[in-house]
This record gives C-alpha cells, sequence and structure tokens, in this order.
C-alpha cells in the first residue's frame, strides 16, 4: 500500500489506473478505523481493481472547527494505516488541511444539496452536510472513483451523497454498506470511544428501542406518533436526552403515513457528553389507519 499526502500524487496514481481500464473504487473517511470501516474497504474491494482510502478530518463538517468536537476527534495514524495495510488497500491518501482547502475553507465553493440536509441531524448540525458534500465532491474530483462505499449508519448524509453525485453529473456509482454491530447492537462508530463505561452499558438500550418501534411497525400498528413519543420516552427513561427519533420515508427522509412501505427509523441522542445516531430500516405491508 501506498501512503501519500498531495493531490498531484494522487492523480499521477489513478490516472495509471484508469489509463490500464482498471476499475477504482474509493473509502472516504475520517479515520480512527473500526470493523465498520473495515466492512467498507471489503465492499470496495470486491466492486474494483484498486482501492483508495482517505483518511481526512473534515474541518468544514463540524460545527467548531477551530475547537470542541473537531479538535477532540480522535486521530490514529499510525494504527489506521496497518490496519488499511493488512486489509489489501492500494492507496492511502491522507492530506493534510492546507491541500484540501488551500485558501481555508470559510469562502470557499461549497456544495449544498437543500431540502435533505436541512432536516433531522440538519437541524441540529446546520452547515455540517455541506461540510461533506464539499469534501466529498472534492475527493470524486481528485481520485475520479468508478464506485464509493459509504455505511448506512450515517443514512442521512449517504442521501446527501447520493442527491449531489446525480444531480452534479459524477459518473460514480455510490454503494451503502450495513451498520456494522458490537455484540449487544451498538452501532460501531469512533465517537463510542468517548462513554463511560457505565454509558458504554446503557447505550445498548438505542438499538433495542430501535428494534422494538421496527416491530410494532412491522406487526402493522398505525399510529406512528404513538410509536416515536414512546421510544423517546423510553430512551429518556435510559438516560439518553434524544434530539429526534423519527419514523420516515427510506428514499427521501419525509415522515412516514400510513400508505408508506419503505421506512428508516432514525434517531440522534446524546448520551452524557457523546452524540450518537443510529438508524433502522425496514420495510412493511401497509398498516392500520392511526
Ligand atoms: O462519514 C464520514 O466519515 C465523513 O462524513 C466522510 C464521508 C468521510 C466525509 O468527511
Amino acid at each position: 500500500m501506498q501512503s501519500i499526502t498531495t493531490i498531484a500524487d494522487l492523480r499521477r496514481r489513478v490516472s495509471l489506473w484508469r489509463q490500464a481500464g482498471e476499475r477504482i473504487a474509493l473509502v472516504p473517511t475520517m479515520g480512527n478505523l473500526h470493523a465498520g470501516h473495515l466492512q467498507l474497504v471489503e465492499t470496495a474491494r470486491r466492486q474494483a481493481n484498486h482501492v483508495v482510502v482517505s483518511i481526512f478530518v473534515n474541518p468544514m463538517q463540524f460545527s467548531d472547527a477551530s475547537g470542541g468536537d473537531f479538535e477532540h476527534y480522535p486521530r490514529t495514524f499510525e494504527v489506521d494505516q496497518k490496519k488499511l495495510m493488512e486489509s489489501g488497500v492500494d492507496l492511502l491518501f491522507f492530506p493534510a488541511q492546507e491541500e484540501m482547502y488551500p485558501a481555508g475553507f470559510k469562502n470557499v465553493t461549497r456544495v449544498m444539496v437543500p431540502g435533505i440536509s436541512d432536516i433531522l441531524c440538519g437541524v441540529f448540525r446546520p452547515s455540517h452536510f455541506v461540510g461533506v458534500a464539499t469534501v466529498v465532491a472534492k475527493f470524486f474530483n481528485m481520485v475520479q472513483p468508478d464506485v464509493a462505499v459509504f455505511g448506512e449508519k450515517d443514512y442521512q448524509q449517504l442521501l446527501v451523497i447520493r442527491r449531489f453525485t446525480e444531480e452534479l453529473c459524477f459518473p460514480v456509482e455510490i454503494i451503502g454498506v450495513p451498520t456494522v454491530r458490537e455484540a449487544d447492537g451498538l452501532a460501531m462508530s469512533s465517537r463510542n470511544q468517548y462513554l463511560s463505561a457505565e454509558e458504554r452499558q446503557r447505550a445498548a438500550a438505542l438499538y433495542r428501542t430501535l428494534q422494538t418501534a421496527k416491530e410494532r411497525l412491522i406487526s402493522g400498528e398505525g399510529d406512528i406518533a404513538a410509536i416515536e413519543s414512546d421510544a423517546e420516552k423510553t430512551l429518556r427513561e435510559a438516560g439518553f436526552c434524544p434530539e429526534y427519533f423519527t419514523v420516515c420515508r427510506a428514499d427521501d427522509l419525509q415522515p412516514a403515513t400510513t400508505a408508506d412501505t419503505a421506512l428508516v427509523i432514525l434517531t440522534a441522542t446524546w448520551l452524557g457528553e457523546t452524540r450518537l445516531i443510529d438508524n433502522i430500516q425496514l420495510r412493511r405491508h401497509g398498516a392500520a389507519p392511526a
């Protein structure tokens, strides 16, 4: 595996593969890699001749890029590099902030995906998806991959990326990979390490609550608002501070009605100082009206 830091080197390397008619897959990450990321790499390997992984903690998608969450985001480059080498990655792109945003990122050209970016997590993290869409679009232009692979744990992010890829005509196939979970159901996330031992135990209730809501929907219950508010109550009683717990249409994240069959239940919640997100998808065959 080659590790490179400049866009010029990256372009040189991928253009050789492209000239040889070989397929390239991209897995963008912010590092601190866990089994969920390695599952993305594994999927990418099945899709292409060459896998490029980027590690870049993107300041533009943090609300406070000069401190707080951005500063404290775990950076574990050496360990990540070793994991990627062992996973058969061809190229690791690890740019510095100046390489990605030579003129800073405050007044830089940006990619906005209205509507889908402004709901759910977008309400609580207003500029987050602009930062995500902008950096992913930059990676698409730098790597020019045939496919790009993202986790379904960040379900809203996946839809934002699918939308701009289609609407800006990037010739990139977007592949979503199911969430990898710990034994007790907690979705793998770099942020899980912020949880205290006691919070980590309690965190399993998040997935259980999603599952309970899913079972109620599948059993045909029609009162979606009741399912949502019961789940929020369960989470509060378990010590969480939910931002939202909501049942949406899987394709556009609009509030689900009893007529919709492809659904996703999404939640974002605080547990102590840690913000956790998770979701669960389901199909159901019509429901009794509320
Ligand atoms: O999901 C992530 O890790 C990030 O949002 C991404 C897609 C790498 C963009 O910085």
